[in-house]
């Protein structure tokens, strides 16, 4: 009987003003194994946040397999999935996205349905409700996302080696709360600003270049809303810029902020989790590399 193994990288979405459009694939990594048996459902997960995720058929990671097999029409007789999930659930740190990517690629794999990388976003991004962070970790490094109802343009940007930090304090944020409070419609002055930071932010990761990072990660949309919901916000990014940090972000929803330095990442981190405790929150910081490959899949039988 055949057996999938899929790991998928998490990943931090928007990057400041490429709301809903850009992301950074980062390493640290979800593994999701689908084994393909004779009858019925049988679903397990360990690690992050596993004592809260459904193991029936509500299951993220299943309904997505359950996406490929409806597109394609075809199934396995069977089917056993063994998820370890490292990426926290509610970080801002694309977990939901990492369970869906996990879903559609396994299954994919496991049918040998041979759906494109981009079949395969299109897929996710259907689940999902926003293209980004999918993206990301489908296809690794730094992708760009344009989807209006029935178009979507999806492209992969190489970036030069780049580590980040991120400092995750100890709360959970839905995606959907933080989306809630956002208006409905934007100042025209606000719209601009944010596409001109948006593309100058895409060519300072491109071309490495912080000085103009320092500039362009800025955002009118989701940010000045959003930071309302994260107690300590504005010290945690003071504290990271004084410890050596060129440009911070919420990281996806929230409630986690990434910081991007060309060195000092573990000063950064110290720095960004005495803030938060300052502000009566424990937190958690990672170091992460970008992660260029993207979701890896391998099959046995
Ligand atoms: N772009 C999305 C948002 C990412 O900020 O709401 C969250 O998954």
């Amino acid at each position: 009987m055949r057996k999938v193994t899929v790991t998928v990288p998490c990943s931090s979405a928007n990057l400041g003003a490429g709301f809903d459009v850009l992301a950074l694939a980062l390493s640290l990594r979800n593994t999701v194994e689908f084994f393909e048996t004779r009858q019925g459902v049988e679903i397990d997960v360990e690690g992050e946040g596993h004592q809260d995720i459904p193991t029936d058929t509500t299951n993220l990671v299943y309904r997505s397999a359950e996406a490929v097999f409806d597109h394609v029409g075809r199934r396995p007789t069977g089917l056993r999935i063994h998820a370890v999930n490292a990426v926290p659930p509610g970080s801002g740190m694309g977990s939901s996205a990492a369970a869906i990517v996990g879903g559609v690629v396994a299954a994919n794999a496991l049918i040998d349905a041979r759906l494109s990388r981009e079949t395969l976003v299109r897929i996710a991004h259907g689940i999902e409700g926003h293209p980004d962070n999918v993206a990301a970790q489908i296809l690794g490094g730094l992708t760009l996302v344009s989807a209006a109802e029935e178009e979507l343009l999806v492209r992969r940007l190489d970036v030069p080696p780049l580590t980040v930090t991120v400092a995750l304090p100890d709360f959970k944020l839905s995606t959907a709360e933080a989306r809630r409070i956002l208006p409905q419609e934007v100042p025209l002055k606000d719209a601009i600003f944010n596409i001109g930071h948006a593309v100058f932010t895409v060519q300072a990761l491109a071309a490495g270049d912080y000085e103009l990072l320092r500039f362009a990660m800025n955002d009118r949309l989701h940010q000045p809303y959003r930071k309302r919901l994260i107690p300590g916000f504005d010290l945690v990014c003071a504290a990271a810029r004084q410890a050596g940090a060129a440009a911070l972000a919420i990281s996806g929803a929230g409630p986690s902020i990434i910081a991007f330095a060309p060195r000092g990442h573990d000063a950064i981190a110290n720095a960004m989790r005495r803030a938060f405790t300052e502000s009566g929150l424990n937190s958690r910081t990672f170091v992460l590399p970008v992660d260029r490959q993207g979701v890896q899949v391998s099959v046995i039988g």
